[in-house]
């Protein structure tokens, strides 16, 4: 039986996973890098966990100044299997005011400029993105919601942006127009590097603010993010807590093959 392991990456707001006993600090050596902070081990119930702030403790790293290869290897060696991460988002809904959760299933990729693959010339693969989200994580955070009574909804698409400067009320109307239901940055590319390490993925999207489309309501700022943060922050705590008391200690197979994911990615002969 191979175990299960949580991986649990906080962002904006999320700093520490309260709740957390037996803890120990690791500084995790990456050939990738360092990544944004040591890792935290510990545990809530019976179920290990890893935490890492995204954006280090006292959030010093801009979201394009993380070395997102370096966090998801340190995870990789850890022996985590499953990811969760936890991500303040704007909304491009009136249905999805600040506060809300969205347990998103589909990311679009705006972002340029970062590392986004382990692979590259020497040894080539693709991985399969159509569903970048694992369905048993994704089930996992909305049951945990519904049992920590907050307010979720199942579905909905993240685009990551560059930033780190927020967007034009032109790209804003655009990405409404598309169809899309969040904005961040920070979600890739985390989610196309743990489906190369052969992690499940799942994000907590978190909104703290309507973005610029809206013509009643001012464009976002950091201090409405900040305003927000706290009360979402005590709420992914309480649903992150829930979810690792009610983990199944064994890992399960994902249903969609986000840990096997390079059973049929690798294109380089293997001689080579
Ligand atoms: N994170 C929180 N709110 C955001 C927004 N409106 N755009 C990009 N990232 C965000």
């Amino acid at each position: 039986m191979t175990k299960a392991l949580l991986g649990i990456i906080g962002g904006s707001g999320v700093y520490d996973l309260p709740g957390l006993t037996d803890i120990r600090e690791e500084k995790v050596v990456s050939p990738w890098g360092e990544p944004s902070d040591v890792l935290r081990f510990g545990r809530i119930g019976a179920t290990e966990a890893v935490f890492l702030p995204r954006h280090g403790r006292g959030h010093c790293l801009s979201p394009d100044g993380i070395n997102y290869r370096a966090n998801i290897d340190a995870l990789k060696r850890a022996g985590v299997t499953d990811v969760i991460s936890v991500s303040a988002c704007g909304s491009f809904r009136g249905e999805l005011p600040p506060g809300m959760f969205v347990a998103v299933d589909q990311f679009v990729d705006r972002t340029f400029g970062r590392q986004s693959s382990f692979f590259g010339n020497g040894c080539v693969a693709h991985v399969s993105m159509a569903h970048p989200v694992a369905p048993l994580l994704q089930h996992r955070i909305i049951a945990a919601a519904h049992a920590e009574k907050i307010d979720i909804v199942k579905g909905g698409t993240y685009v990551c942006m560059e930033g780190p400067q927020f967007s034009s009320k032109a790209e804003s109307l655009g990405y409404k127009a598309a169809g899309f239901s969040v904005i961040g940055m920070t979600a890739l590319p985390e989610a196309k590097l743990a489906r190369e390490a052969e992690m499940s993925y799942a994000t907590l999207a978190m909104v703290t603010d309507f973005d610029c489309w809206h013509d009643e309501i001012a464009a976002v700022e950091v201090s409405d993010i900040l305003a927000i943060a706290k009360s979402n922050a005590e709420k992914a705590a309480r649903l992150v807590a829930r979810l690792l008391a009610d983990f199944p200690a064994e890992h399960q197979t994902c249903p969609i093959g986000s840990d096997r994911a390079l059973d049929y990615a690798l294109v380089t002969a293997r001689e080579a």
